[in-house]
């Protein structure tokens, strides 16, 4: 081993062997900052944060001093930008990825008496927006590898009553699309494929939403880009979109600024929808980020091969799988602990991570397992084993493109340290 290998190894705790042969431990001899030693970094870490820039700022002051705070110019204008980046027909925004995925149930016609097939291995607001339309969100367990709805254990739970199948791209890992897509056609679904985690991640080439079903997007603070709130859904389908613009104006088929503009001062509300409008001001913000996404991307998927590389053959860690077919986006990295080589459980382990000062988070509890959907729907666990046994191994690491190089060499130092003093 050479010295910089062995500092390398001694860095990320492992044993190795020095110049002259001799088997060096080291940092299984730190005391881990839970214990009482020295914690890795000196300040915390998040899981994920947003990066905003004076350009950024100065965009939403520009706004703060226009006329229109709300639906003004800044929201065709960052749709527009946004349907162009990701290659969509048409995008609609909302001010949230949850408003967006309750106005792509609404336009898929889910109704009460309807199924959807959703992953259990995702953010509770996946299917809840099935429960807001009154129809039932139907769970099939997920692929071993990606965790990402197994399109055989979909095609399983397919009744009559089925309408809408919603693959999630967990972690920005995208979903199996192409058998998901044929089930759809074979059985006459609405696919809503919530991308909330895959902003620039691609399949086949392509990027996420340029799909002719729907696509859902968020703008929550640790994605992609940010508009501290906010969400979009894009479809190639016209009419989809018009129903989606009207369902977040209240169901009314104009909009005020459309309105003033034509000198009209009737409106008609057609269906009934909600105020989930985004605003100009955070349009504008919108705007500005989108010009950053692409380093965005660059930087996570960068940080995503320093990992692999830095994490790869620590006993007892598993990386995140990625499929030959699909480019990711990296909203999180999700590593799986490997139980059986450790002799500390996955909260100990977490918890000894956080002393460290990396903020490790975990994602998910599987949806059926929460109190709500126990209580209503009388899961008990065992449902989906392969979702359950995931989470119980699961840990994010932090994964955001404001990662210095030396944010990323303290996560892999930390982890390195935990792990080796609990490997078996
Ligand atoms: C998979 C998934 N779907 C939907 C959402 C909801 O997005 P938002 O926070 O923009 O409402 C999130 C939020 O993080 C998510 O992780």
């Amino acid at each position: 081993m050479s010295g910089s290998e062995l500092r390398r190894a001694r860095s990320r705790g492992f044993p190795g062997k020095d110049d002259e042969g001799m088997t060096v431990t080291p940092a299984s001899r730190e005391t881990l900052a839970i214990d009482g030693g020295p914690p890795v970094r000196k300040t915390f870490l998040p899981y994920g944060h947003q990066s905003v820039d004076e350009n950024d700022i100065a965009a939403v002051v520009e706004v703060l001093r226009s006329d229109w705070l709300t639906t003004g110019p800044k929201v065709g204008e960052f749709e527009e930008a946004f349907a162009a980046w990701v290659g969509a027909k048409h995008a609609v925004s909302f001010s949230s990825g949850t408003a967006g995925l309750h106005a792509a149930a609404f336009a898929s016609g889910l109704k009460a008496g309807d199924e959807a097939i959703t992953s259990p291995m995702t953010f509770a607001a996946t299917a809840n927006c099935v429960l807001y339309q009154g129809a039932t969100p139907v769970f099939a367990d997920v692929s071993s590898d990606t965790l990402n709805l197994d399109p055989a254990e979909a095609e399983m739970r397919v009744t009559p009553r089925t309408k809408v199948i919603l693959p999630v791209d967990f972690a920005g890992h995208p979903a199996d699309l192409e058998p998901i897509l044929q089930l759809a056609e074979r059985h006459g679904l609405t696919v809503i494929e919530d991308a909330c985690h895959a902003l620039g991640a691609e399949y086949r080439g392509q990027r996420l939403g340029s799909m002719q079903h729907m696509t859902v997007f968020s703008f929550h603070p640790v994605k992609h880009i940010t508009t501290g709130e906010g969400g979009m859904v894009t479809t190639g389908d016209a009419r989809t979109a018009e129903m989606l613009r009207c369902f977040r104006n209240h169901g009314i088929s104009s909009d005020a600024r459309k309105r003033q503009s034509e000198g009209q001062w009737r409106y008609e509300m057609v269906l009934l929808g909600f105020n989930y409008r985004l605003t100009d001001i955070a349009c504008a913000l919108g705007l500005q980020q989108l010009t950053k996404l692409d380093g965005n991307l660059a930087r996570r998927r960068q940080i995503a091969s320093r990992y692999a590389v830095a994490l790869e053959g620590i006993p007892g860690l598993i990386p995140p799988p990625v499929r030959s077919e699909v480019l990711p986006a990296w909203h999180l990295y999700p590593i799986r602990l490997d139980l059986s080589v450790l002799s500390a459980g996955r909260g100990e382990i977490f918890r000894a991570l956080r002393a460290e000062n990396i903020g490790v988070n975990v994602h998910y509890i599987p949806v059926h397992l929460h109190p709500y959907y126990r209580d209503r729907f009388g899961y008990r666990g065992g449902e989906f084993p392969v979702a359950e046994e995931a989470y119980e191994r699961l840990i994010s690491l932090p994964m955001f493109h404001g990662m210095g190089d030396d944010d990323v060499e303290d996560v892999i130092r930390a982890v390195g340290k935990v792990l080796a003093h609990f490997t078996r």
